[in-house]
């Protein structure tokens, strides 16, 4: 099982260009806790790791647009995943789910499949005021550990934000994101646009950041206007399904 969380945030900013697509092995983020966690597998054809994703949406300020262009953007990672499942007969079984967040979080949709992830995913609203991505991260890690705990599924959170905060009522985006990787949850940090704090950005990324913070991003700026990166979409997921 393959969860995963997706924060949407913005502001404005400068954004680094984008680097060509790198396919290092995804490392477990920080081994430790009780028993092994499941680390992404080799490319056995065993039946292996069903997903869970969740979903994390966060504030933006360029309201509308861009959390709209957010919402296309995950619900075509979540319509790759699917073709995932019956290549190379890896058989993966994904699971959904997603939160929304600013100051507060709304969990937009349960762990469930595909079809209801993005029928949910679609009626994300703007939720504005504020941005507290270390509380977000925290109910994440609290979504799927209560339900993944103790299976043998494979964690994954996909954090859509800008790295801003207006504030840290939940010890921080680092304290967070560590206890989010010591539940064996892997994250990977993408920028919703170009305009973000490149340090919030490496604090919520897994390790090694090559892998899980890596440039990625939503919307990018192409001959001054904007233009989702879609090559984002395949470089994660080719490090999922490694
Ligand atoms: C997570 O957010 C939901 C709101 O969707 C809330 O009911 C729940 O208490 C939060 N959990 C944690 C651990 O913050
Ligand atoms: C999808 O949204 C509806 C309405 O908000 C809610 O009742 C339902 O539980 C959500 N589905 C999931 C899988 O969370």
């Amino acid at each position: 099982m393959i969860s995963w969380v997706i924060i949407l945030t913005v502001f404005q900013a400068a954004a680094p260009q984008r680097e060509s697509p790198r396919g290092p092995r995804p490392i477990p983020g920080r081994g430790d806790s009780q028993g092994p966690t499941p680390t992404p597998l080799p490319p056995e054809p065993t039946p292996r790791p069903e997903g869970c994703e969740k979903t994390i949406a966060l504030q933006e300020p360029p309201p509308g647009s861009l959390v709209e262009s957010i919402k296309e953007f995950m619900k075509i990672f979540a319509q790759k995943l699917e073709d995932e499942e019956y290549r190379g007969q890896i058989q993966i079984t994904w699971s959904f789910g997603g939160l929304h967040f600013s100051q507060k979080q709304v969990v937009f949709s349960q762990f469930t499949t595909r079809r209801s992830f993005i029928r949910n995913l679609s009626q994300i609203k703007y939720l504005g005021k504020g941005t507290y991505i270390d509380c977000a991260l925290r109910n994440m890690t609290h979504q799927m550990t209560y339900h993944y705990s103790g299976t043998k599924a494979v964690l994954f959170s996909v954090v859509i934000t800008d790295g801003h905060v207006t504030g840290s009522p939940c010890a921080g985006i680092k304290a967070a994101a560590d206890k989010a990787r010591d539940q064996g949850i892997h994250i990977f940090s993408v920028a919703a646009s170009s305009s973000i704090d490149e340090q919030g950005m490496n604090e919520i990324a897994s390790s090694p950041i090559e892998v899980y913070r890596d440039n990625y991003i939503v919307m990018e700026i192409v001959d001054g206007r904007p233009r989702m990166n879609t090559d984002t979409i395949d470089q994660i997921i080719k490090v999922m399904v490694i």
